[in-house]
């Protein structure tokens, strides 16, 4: 079996589900279950006997030994972490406490779990040799490019902008210390901005399409002229399952969709898509609801993703383009209103108000 953190967000969870029907193998879920997990993503699997959830934190050295000690899983895919820039300068002592006092921790207990494997599995079902630790991470620790500059490579330095790139930069280099000074057998994955459904609506695409059918402004930050390179969460799914399958250990693989966009770009495509699939009552077209808002201090101006290597030493490559992908994305938000209405209501609110009431 294999143990996720964090799997009860928007990846982790989109993980779990593509995990469980593509591989079939038993999954332990730990999650602290913050404002951006939900196990509601999970409900279509609450009682399939190869899921199990764990309400805890990885930073919990005592949980996490003993759920380690008792399941004895042959991998760790660690997804837990703060995610949002935003949140992350309004308040970056949560993202120090899990994405690096967390990860360390974790690192720890399973340095500890891993040093007392068998060498071989023998009668044991995991052996030293075959396990692994597969660290979850972001495009955004190597920092922002210049419109001509080439995407990030694997070699690009290290130049985290934000408490959130800085904080999973951290994390990233415990990893690789790990590896280098005691042999964990790790693997790290850099990627590049997913969508895709159960992605919390504090993030661009899902916070746009939920404020354009509840009549809201769509809030640009800047000139909205910044690029990101967005890949749909199903095909980063995939490239985790390939990069745990055959990914040589030590090495980074970076994760890419080939979907280089301004945001203005990416807002106008999503009220393209709201104007035909769910026309405005006015026959206005969404775009209306564009406004423009204060910028986001230190914006990374562009990112962009080089996955050659996973590409060519892994033979992954994206399935969905940037149209095919935002056409579901905006459908599934159009079918699970239920679910936006559930994680919009109480503690969202506040959030909205302290990022937005502040720029306005
Ligand atoms: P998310 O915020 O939607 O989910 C994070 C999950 O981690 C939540 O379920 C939360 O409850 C859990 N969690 C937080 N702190 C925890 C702790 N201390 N112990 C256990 N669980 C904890 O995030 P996401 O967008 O799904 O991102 C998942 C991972 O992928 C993160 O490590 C993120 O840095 C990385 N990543 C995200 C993107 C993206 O575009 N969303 C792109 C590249 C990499
Ligand atoms: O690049 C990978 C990263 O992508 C992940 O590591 C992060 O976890 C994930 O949150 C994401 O970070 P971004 O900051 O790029 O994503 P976000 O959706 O917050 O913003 C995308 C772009 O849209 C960014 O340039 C900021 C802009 N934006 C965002 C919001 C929420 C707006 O213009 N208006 C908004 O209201």
């Amino acid at each position: 079996m294999i143990l996720v953190t964090g799997g009860a967000g928007f990846i982790g969870a989109n993980f779990i589900l593509d995990w469980l029907a593509e591989e079939g193998e038993p999954v332990l879920n730990l999650d602290k279950l913050t404002y951006a997990g939900n196990r509601e993503n999970l409900a279509g699997v609450a009682d399939d006997p190869r899921y199990r959830f764990v309400h805890g934190d990885i930073g919990d050295a005592e949980l996490v030994a003993g759920l380690l000690a008792r399941h004895r899983p042959r991998a760790v895919i660690n997804f837990a972490a703060e995610s949002h820039v935003d949140r992350s300068i309004h308040g970056p002592a949560a993202f120090i406490e899990t994405n690096v006092a967390g990860t360390s921790r974790l690192l720890e207990v399973v340095r500890d779990y891993w040093g007392g494997l068998p060498l071989t599995p023998g009668p044991s079902p995991v052996g030293r040799g075959e396990f692994r630790f597969l660290h979850i991470s972001t495009d955004e620790v190597y920092g922002s490019l210049a419109p001509a500059e080439p995407p990030f490579t694997e070699n690009h330095p290290y130049q985290p902008n934000s408490p959130y790139s800085a904080s999973k930069a951290a994390s990233d280099h415990l990893v690789r210390a790990w590896h280098h000074t005691y042999g964990l057998p790790v693997l790290t994955t850099n990627c590049s901005n997913n969508y895709g459904p159960y992605q919390f609506p504090e993030k661009l695409i899902p916070l746009v399409i939920h404020n354009a059918l509840a009549g809201q402004p769509l809030p640009i930050y800047g000139d909205g002229l910044q690029v990101r390179d967005w890949l749909y969460v199903g095909d980063h799914c995939r490239a985790i399952r390939r990069v745990l399958q055959a990914g040589r250990v030590g090495e980074v693989y970076n994760v890419g969709g080939h979907n280089e966009l301004t945001n203005l770009q990416v807002v106008e495509a999503i009220c393209a898509l709201l104007d035909e699939l769910r026309p405005r009552a006015d026959g206005r077209s969404y775009s209306a609801q564009m406004t423009h808002v204060p910028d986001r201090p230190g914006h990374d101006r562009r990112y962009a993703i080089d996955a050659g290597k996973i590409e060519r030493e892994l033979g992954w490559k994206p399935a969905e383009s940037f149209a095919t992908g935002i056409r579901k994305t905006v459908q599934w938000y159009l079918d699970h209103q239920g679910w936006v209405d559930n994680v919009t209501s109480g503690a969202y609110r506040e959030w909205v108000d302290r990022n937005y009431q502040e720029r306005a």
